[in-house]
C-alpha cells in the first residue's frame, strides 16, 4: 500500500473515498461546515435523519458534491472523553473494512478533527491510524477458502492522509511505521489463524526461517534430542505426546551478547502449543478447534521480532518459542508423571492440560541461559483469564513492579490494555507436591494467580507474563476486526523493544 500525506484541503483532494472521521457530535457548523457546504448540506441532512451517530465506529457514505473525492464516509471516532491511541487504531480498521467489498483503490482520510485528539498530536494518529487501515484489510477468509470465480479482491492501492497546516514529512515517517506495525501484527494472525493440520511445530520452525531469511535475523531450532540433552524436561514432557515433534525456535537479532541501548539483553518468550487437546487431561470436544490458537503467543513473538528488526534493524533482540503439540497417547505424560524442569526443579504433572506453563518455565530457564537479562513470556495460558477479564483486556503479571511498568509503558504507546494481577504468595502451598518441588496445578480457586506463580519459578531475572487467552482471538466480528486472531501485543512487545533501540 502506498502513502502519501497531503496538507490540501480535504474537498480538494482526489480519491475514490474520503473518510471524514468525527468526535462526540459532528462540528456541522463548525470544522465541518465547509464541506457540508460542498455536499449541499448531505452531511447536515443525514445528521437530522439520524444517521451520523455518535455510535463509535457507526458510518455513513455520503455523496461527494463539489468535493474532489468520489464520495464520502463520515465516520464516528466516539465520545472524545474515552478516545484513546487504541480508538484511533480501530477506527483505522473500521474505516477498511467498511470499505472492503467497496470499489475504494485510493481512500482519503482526513485528521481533522482527530489531529489534537491523543498525546502525540497529529503524528501520533497518522501512525496509529496507518496501522488501524492495514490490520483492518486483514482477511482471514482468504486463508484456506477456495478462489471465488469471477470477485477480484479490491484491495486497497494507496492511502493518503490529508492534514491541512501539519508537518508533512514527520506525519510520513510516522505512518510509514505505523504501516510496518499492522503488517507485522498481520503477520501473527495469519500464523495463528492457521490450522493444526497445516502448522505443525515442524511448519512453526519453517516459517520462522523464511522470517529469519527475510529480515536478517540469526536463527537456532533445537529438536527433541537437543532438547532432552539440555534438561528442558518440561518442553519434552509435553511434547513426547505427538508424532508431530516439538521445536524450540530462538530468533535473534543484533550483535552477540549485545546489549542494546538501555543496557538490557530482552528476551521475549512466547507460548507455541500448535494444538491443545488437554492430552492425557483431555479437554471437552466444545470449542476444542479453538485450541490450534493455543499458538498465538510464538506466532507473536516470532512476527515482533521481524517488525523490530525491519523498523531497528540491529537491535538486539530474543525471540523464544517453545513449539509442541499437546496431545494423548502411548507416549503422552501421565497425570502424576515427574519431571525435571532445566533449572533442576522437579515437576509433579497433575494435569497434562496445564502445559503451557510447562514448556514456558524451560524456554524461559534457556532465555536466561542465552543471556537474556529482562523477560517478557506471552502465552494463551488460562481460561480463567477469559472468564475474568473477557477479549478486551490482557491479564498481566510481572515483578519487580518497575520492570511491569515499564512494559505496562509500552503497551500505552502501542495502544493496548493490561490489568495488573497479584502474584499472592500464600497461593503458592498449594502446589505444593509429596513428590516433586511443587505440581503444575493446584484449586480452581485463585487458579489464575497460581498459573503466574509457577512461571516465577522459571526466572531469575526481571519478568512479565502476559495472559492472552481472552483476547488473542475474537469469537465473533466486530467493526474493526473480523473473528480470529486479533495480533494483540504484537504493537506493545515491539514498543517495548524499541526503547533499546540505537538512536540514529
Ligand atoms: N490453552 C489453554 C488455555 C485456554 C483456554 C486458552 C481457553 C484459550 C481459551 C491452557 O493450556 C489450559 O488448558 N489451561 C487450563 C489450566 C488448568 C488445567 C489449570 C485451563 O485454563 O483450564
Ligand atoms: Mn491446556
Ligand atoms: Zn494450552
Amino acid at each position: 500500500m502506498h502513502l502519501r500525506v497531503v496538507s490540501d484541503q480535504p474537498w480538494d483532494v482526489p480519491a475514490d473515498l474520503l473518510v471524514i472521521p468525527f468526535v462526540g457530535e459532528p462540528a456541522l457548523d463548525g470544522l465541518f461546515a465547509p464541506i457540508d457546504q460542498r455536499t449541499g448540506g448531505e452531511l447536515k441532512a443525514l445528521a437530522a435523519f439520524g444517521e451520523l451517530k455518535p455510535d463509535r465506529y457507526a458510518a455513513a457514505f455520503v455523496p461527494a458534491g463539489e468535493c474532489r473525492a468520489g464520495r464520502l464516509l463520515a465516520i464516528s471516532a466516539g465520545s472524545s472523553d474515552s478516545l484513546s491511541r487504541q480508538v484511533v487504531v480501530r477506527l483505522g480498521s473500521a474505516i477498511a473494512r467498511r470499505v472492503a467489498d467497496r470499489k475504494v483503490r485510493t481512500l482519503a482520510i482526513w485528521l481533522g478533527d482527530l489531529g489534537d485528539s491523543i498525546d502525540g498530536g497529529a503524528a501520533a494518529v497518522a501512525e496509529l491510524l496507518a496501522r488501524g487501515v492495514v490490520e483492518g484489510e486483514f482477511d482471514p477468509a482468504s486463508l484456506y477458502h477456495s478462489p471465488d470465480a469471477g470477485s477480484e479482491p479490491s484491495s486497497l492501492v494507496e492511502l493518503i492522509l490529508v492534514a491541512p497546516g501539519a508537518a508533512g514529512p514527520a506525519l510520513v515517517v510516522a505512518a510509514e511505521r505505523g504501516i510496518v506495525m499492522g503488517e507485522g501484527a498481520n503477520l501473527a494472525r495469519g500464523l495463528a489463524n492457521r490450522a493444526a493440520n497445516d502448522v505443525t511445530p515442524e511448519v512453526l520452525a519453517e516459517e520462522s526461517r523464511a522470517i529469519a531469511e527475510r529480515y536478517g535475523l540469526s536463527i537456532d531450532v533445537l529438536g527433541p534430542s537437543e532438547a532432552a540433552e539440555l534438561g528442558m524436561g518440561m518442553f519434552m514432557a509435553v511434547g513426547r505426546g505427538s508424532d508431530n515433534p516439538p521445536r524450540m525456535i530462538v530468533l535473534r537479532s543484533g550483535e552477540a551478547g549485545a546489549t542494546d541501548s538501555v543496557g538490557r539483553r530482552l528476551a521475549l518468550v512466547g507460548k507455541g502449543v500448535c494444538f491443545d487437546s488437554g492430552g492425557i487431561s483431555i479437554k471437552p470436544a466444545d470449542r476444542m478447534e479453538e485450541m490450534k490458537m493455543d499458538k498465538t503467543g510464538a506466532c507473536t513473538v516470532i512476527a515482533a521480532i521481524a517488525t523490530v528488526a525491519r523498523l531497528a534493524p540491529g537491535t538486539p533482540l530474543m525471540a523464544i518459542a517453545p513449539a509442541v503439540e499437546n496431545m494423548p497417547g502411548p507416549h503422552s505424560t501421565r497425570p502424576g508423571d515427574v519431571v525435571k524442569a532445566m533449572n533442576g526443579k522437579t515437576v509433579d504433572i497433575l494435569n497434562t492440560d496445564a502445559e503451557g506453563r510447562l514448556i514456558l518455565g524451560d524456554a524461559m530457564v534457556y532465555a536466561e541461559k542465552l543471556g537474556a537479562t529482562h523477560l517478557v513470556d506471552i502465552a494463551t495460558l488460562t481460561g480463567a483469564v477469559a472468564r475474568a477479564l473477557g477479549d478486551q483486556m490482557t491479564g498481566a503479571f510481572g515483578t519487580p513492579q518497575s520492570w511491569y511498568d515499564q512494559v505496562a509503558a509500552a503497551g500505552a504507546r502501542a495502544g493496548e490494555r493490561y490489568w495488573q494481577l497479584p502474584m499472592i504468595d500464600e497461593y503458592r502451598k498449594e502446589m505444593d507436591s509429596w513428590y516433586a518441588d511443587f505440581t503444575n496445578t493446584g484449586p480452581a480457586e485463585g487458579g489464575l494467580i497460581r498459573s503466574a506463580l509457577f512461571l516465577r519459578e522459571f526466572a531469575t531475572v526481571p519478568w512479565v507474563h502476559l495472559d492472552i487467552a481472552g483476547t488473542a482471538y475474537f469469537r465473533k466480528k466486530t467493526p474493526y476486526a473480523p473473528p480470529g486472531a486479533t495480533g494483540v501485543a504484537h504493537a506493545t512487545l515491539v514498543e517495548l523493544a524499541l526503547a533499546g533501540a540505537s538512536k540514529s
